[in-house]
């Protein structure tokens, strides 16, 4: 199962470091020869539905993307475009410094405003990244006799910032609330002192999928845990004025920590941590390591985000939320009746499983070929054998002949074997 994957090359021993880093690259190589090496290529078009991506080896694949985050299509708005350009008239290109020690620019500390405003929140940080935000947010509030207890399939950052605080870590099986009150009420036996943060995400990316937001609160209640929640794929596209799936669920006001990210929907790099107790983003200021080690989220990028969620809370961003919702259940409709297997609900991702590395990869390089570029979901991102196509909707794919893009798909798909059920479990 390890053999043609990245598993193959997670261990490495001896001591010249890169001399056991050649066989990871050697693989690397030989899928670039074969044309099934889709990674760390070059994005040589601007954000869109029409993509250039040229490989390692200077080989262009042209065509419909499908790869982008760019949910609601405003990556390339004239009205953000000015804003950026008004950002470095006035602020320059660089905060030039950490939040902490250099302090923010006026736009970010506007966006941190109206972040927090949005969400119904009282305070809300910024960061560079979206992963610095779940990382920092999870290190910066737990410590090690503390428990986080987590879906077994949240995202890297949040693994990584609780690996990083230190505090007990237990994984509940995905979206399973039976699960999660069973280890809540294991801890709390053992344990009625120790804080508990509960972490999960409301729309997880690899399966377009996620919990049910007010049983997920209420264990949480029931064990006086907290509850940390990245809505990094769902703000903007549910909720009123895109305030997410927490919203949806009527429990926004009830989650303890929001992080998110800004790189969806905002059009930009950047994420967020927004609470109600300035004493928690503090602590998170001062103890999750990015924001006092790391320089701060650029004015440009700030004043972007900025722009984009005027337009995504209006009603503008409502029109945007119809159309992209309406255009991802509609591909997946067209999908379907071509035979793929699209996992999850509706969302502005569409995961199209293809099962084994060899076929999935074979099929994203036949696509690619054929004009249609989306992007490739392998082990680590995902379990061994789980492998999927990941196509990522806009607007603007509403004008496209999705129809004749599905039945191009599932051509691709019934060439190869048919995806087993067992595909779908974690390694
Ligand atoms: C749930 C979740 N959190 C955080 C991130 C990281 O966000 P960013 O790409 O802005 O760093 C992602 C990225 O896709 C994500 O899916």
């Amino acid at each position: 199962m390890r053999g043609d994957s990245f598993a193959r090359f997670a261990l490495a021993h001896g001591p010249n470091i890169p001399e056991r880093c050649a066989p990871l690259l050697d693989w690397a190589n030989r899928r670039l020869a074969e044309g099934t090496w889709s990674f760390c290529r070059v994005q040589e078009a601007r954000t869109g539905t029409d993509g250039i991506y040229r490989g390692w080896n200077g080989q262009r694949y042209h065509g419909l993307n499908f790869a982008a985050q760019d949910y609601l299509g405003l990556a390339q708005d004239p009205r953000v475009i000015d804003a950026a350009r008004g950002a470095i008239d006035a602020f320059g290109l660089h905060g030039a410094g950490s939040e902490v020690n250099g302090g923010t620019t006026p736009p970010a500390d506007e966006l941190a405003r109206r972040l927090a405003e949005w969400l119904g929140q009282t305070h809300c940080i910024i960061f560079p990244t979206g992963w610095a935000a779940g990382y920092a947010a999870i290190r910066g509030l737990v410590r090690k006799p503390d428990h986080v207890v987590i879906d077994r399939l949240a995202h890297n950052c949040l693994r990584e910032g609780a690996l990083a605080s230190g505090a007990s870590i237990t994984a509940f099986d995905h979206n399973n609330v039976t699960s999660l009150r069973q280890e809540l009420e294991r801890i709390r036996l053992l344990d009625d002192k120790a804080a508990i943060l509960v972490v999960v995400e409301s729309l997880y990316s690899m399966d377009s999928d996620g919990p049910d937001l007010k049983e997920i609160v209420a264990a949480a209640r029931d064990h006086a845990a907290y509850i940390l929640l990245d809505c990094a794929h769902d703000l903007g596209i549910f909720g009123r004025a895109g305030t997410g799936l927490a919203d949806e669920a009527g429990v926004l006001d009830e989650i303890d920590f929001i992080v998110g990210s800004f790189s969806k929907v905002l059009a930009t790099t950047g994420g967020f941590m927004a609470s109600r107790w300035r004493q928690c983003t503090l602590s998170v200021q001062a103890f999750g390591q990015s924001n006092t080690f790391s320089n701060q989220l650029g004015p440009i990028q700030a004043a972007t985000a900025l722009r984009t969620l005027e337009i995504v809370a209006s009603q503008e961003g409502e029109r945007l939320r119809v159309q992209v919702l309406a255009t991802a259940e509609h591909f997946r409709t067209l999908l379907e009746q071509e035979g793929a297997t699209c996992i999850g609900r509706p969302s502005a991702l569409i995961p199209v499983l293809t099962g084994s590395e060899k076929v999935g990869r074979e099929i994203t390089r036949r696509l690619a070929e054929d004009g249609i570029l989306v992007n490739f979901i392998e082990y680590p991102a995902v379990a061994l054998g789980a492998s999927r196509l990941r196509l990522q909707i806009s607007p603007q794919h509403g004008a496209l002949d999705l129809n004749s893009v599905a039945k191009r798909i599932g051509a691709e798909l019934r060439s190869h074997r048919p995806v087993s059920e067992h595909s779908l479990t974690m390694a």
